[in-house]
């Protein structure tokens, strides 16, 4: 699959014609947090089969959608189901919705995602305003070539997720009677979980919770110039000294239950939006 400038170009031409909107804010929704996307009413949504160059669904994956609509006067993006490297997209297949947001002149991206927590003052159905992030995919997606019209060779990750936008979602979550949490993103491949010796590791490095998401698309969008929030909910606890297996009921489950809550968080911020920027 190629993600050069051409290709994405010719992608967000496709999604201008056909819905006639130019999204300003990018959403992507974690696994399991399908809903987090009730926060706005879709205008148009387009299965990932009738889009142009999108990455192809593998056998482990359902298609998704994306939807095109407005919340609190933003013009929206949203993508329902996102790839991941454990299914075994290229890290610029992961990344590829980001260029295409960019191309539409996305300014904006937020994104959630269900995380296993290792900083022992997080529980089960927190959520955690993601504060840096930690590479340990062993990928990344500006790897090959750089499209200097994108951003620079050697981006700085200095400030990857925004400041503003993470006290805007501690001001939603206040207002909805909610002390949100913040924290290091560490970003792994998967799809094995982790080993007590690993999480061990992961605490000593800094990481307050661990995922298979993200990185590779915050990545991108900073090198485009995007401002990023990053949401996670926290599905379960990881204790190298009590390891418990995290099943996929659980984090489906507390996804599931947490994120009418993340939903309205994202809608809280987006109509504080204004004000802040
Ligand atoms: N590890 C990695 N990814 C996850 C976890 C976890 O414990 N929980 C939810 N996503």
């Amino acid at each position: 699959m190629k993600n050069d400038r051409k290709t994405v170009n010719e992608t967000a031409e496709f999604l201008k014609n056909r819905t006639g909107t130019q999204p300003t804010i990018g959403f992507f929704s974690g696994t399991g947090l399908g809903t987090a996307v009730s926060f706005f009413e879709p205008e148009a949504r387009l299965d990932y089969r009738e889009i142009p160059n999108f990455p192809q669904a593998t056998v482990t994956s359902h298609t998704g959608r994306m939807l095109f609509g407005q919340a609190h006067g933003q013009r929206v993006v949203a993508m329902e189901g996102r790839f991941h490297l454990y299914e075994g997209y290229r890290p610029q297949e992961v990344a590829f919705p980001v260029r295409v947001m960019q191309a539409l002149g996305v300014k904006t991206l937020i994104l959630t995602n269900a995380a296993g927590g290792l900083d022992p003052s997080l529980n089960t159905g927190d959520i955690l305003v993601i504060a840096d992030h930690i590479n340990l995919t062993g990928e990344n997606p500006l790897v090959g070539p750089n499209e200097d019209a994108w951003g620079l060779r050697f981006p700085p990750m200095t400030a990857a997720y925004d400041r503003d936008l993470g006290r805007l979602a501690f001001r939603a979550g206040a207002a909805l009677g909610v002390s949100l949490k913040t924290g290091v993103y560490a970003g792994l491949k998967g799809p094995s979980l982790e080993t007590p010796a690993e999480i061990r590791f992961l605490k000593t490095i800094g990481a307050a919770a661990v995922g298979f998401s993200t990185v590779p698309e915050v990545i991108a969008a900073v090198h485009g110039g995007m401002r990023v929030l990053g949401l996670s909910i926290i599905t379960n606890m990881n204790d190298p000294d009590h390891p418990v297996p995290a099943t996929l009921e659980e984090v489906l489950d507390v996804g599931g239950r947490v994120t009418p809550l993340l939903s309205d968080i994202v809608g809280g911020v987006l109509s504080r939006l204004e004000t802040a920027s």
